[in-house]
């Protein structure tokens, strides 16, 4: 990345969801429209600085809204090869995804924050989900989906600000349903007795994706409704554009103190992610000629 005002490299992103289309409070230091092979990403990637209050060195974080700048962009539609490719080809090895969550256990209240450790897919193969087809073959590792380097920052960060009204479910399944209706009451019971703790309609294929480019990806989740198996009324828009309203403070708090964190030096390997660099080699089964 080396946009007009600035030189350098960029490894962390951050993903907003509905409700955070913009990270108020950080310095814009760049807006960088990228194309890809694969079109346009949902929004320009914004370039923020933000100062990290351990080592006060001033990191650059990029910065992309899932559903567009003006929310215009159903969960379907969601261009996420396009928004993965871009934010690689800009340097970025390591991804802090948000996402407003509908809770299906009683103990994850509408506000909570979960950092999930398991996906179940349920969307319906209607939205392209991997970089390799059409002449290359791969296969990549994903019985743990998301990075446990980036969720254990995120888990003391979370717990640090316990304090300041943030609460947070270290661990979770989270299904991903293809929506945008959201589900009968019938299905959400059996996402409960499948063992779901929370659910929404966009982290897949936005982590495939992102373990196929080799970056380190983690969402964090904020609940907004009980979807509708609870006793409370059924989930509405008014319902999670709410919650996500009056729960923005925590939000920014939130990112604020990971992102203080991911840049902390001794945390250089993982947000460029060492560990997976090189990785997809082991996972292409076409012969190379
Ligand atoms: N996003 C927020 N709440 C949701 C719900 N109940 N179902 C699916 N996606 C959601």
């Amino acid at each position: 990345y080396d946009g007009a005002n600035h030189t350098g490299s960029v490894s962390i992103a951050v993903i907003g969801g509905t409700g955070l289309r913009e990270l108020p409070g950080f310095t814009q230091v760049a807006s960088l429209n990228v194309s890809t092979p694969w079109g346009e990403p949902s929004s320009p990637i914004t370039i923020l600085h933000h100062q990290c209050k351990h080592n006060n060195k001033t990191v650059a974080v990029a910065f992309l809204s899932r559903h567009g700048p003006h929310h215009q962009i159903a969960p379907h539609e969601v261009p996420a090869r396009a928004n993965i490719a871009a934010l690689r080809s800009i340097g970025v090895r390591s991804i802090i995804a948000f996402s407003a969550v509908g809770s299906l256990q009683e103990a994850i209240k509408p506000r909570d924050f979960v950092i999930p450790d398991q996906i179940i897919d349920r969307t319906k193969g209607v939205r392209p989900w991997t970089y390799f087809e059409g002449g290359v073959v791969a296969h990549v590792p994903f019985g743990d989906p998301f990075d446990e380097g980036i969720a254990k920052i995120v888990r003391e960060c979370g717990h640090s600000l316990e304090g300041e009204g943030v609460v947070l479910h270290d661990r979770g399944t989270i299904i991903c349903m293809e929506g945008p209706q959201f589900s009968t009451r019938a299905e959400s019971n059996m996402y409960r007795s499948w063992g779901g703790s929370v659910i929404n309609m966009s982290v897949l294929p936005e982590a495939k994706l992102a373990r196929e480019a080799e970056i380190a990806y983690q969402m964090i989740c904020m609940s907004t409704d009980y979807d509708c198996w609870h006793d409370s009324a059924d989930v509405t828009v008014e319902m999670v554009m709410g919650h996500m309203k009056s729960n923005a403070a925590n939000a920014r708090h939130f990112v604020t103190a990971v992102l203080d964190a991911l840049a902390a030096d001794e945390h250089a390997d993982l947000i460029t992610a060492k560990h997976l660099a090189g990785s997809i080699k082991f996972g292409v089964s076409t012969p190379q000629t």
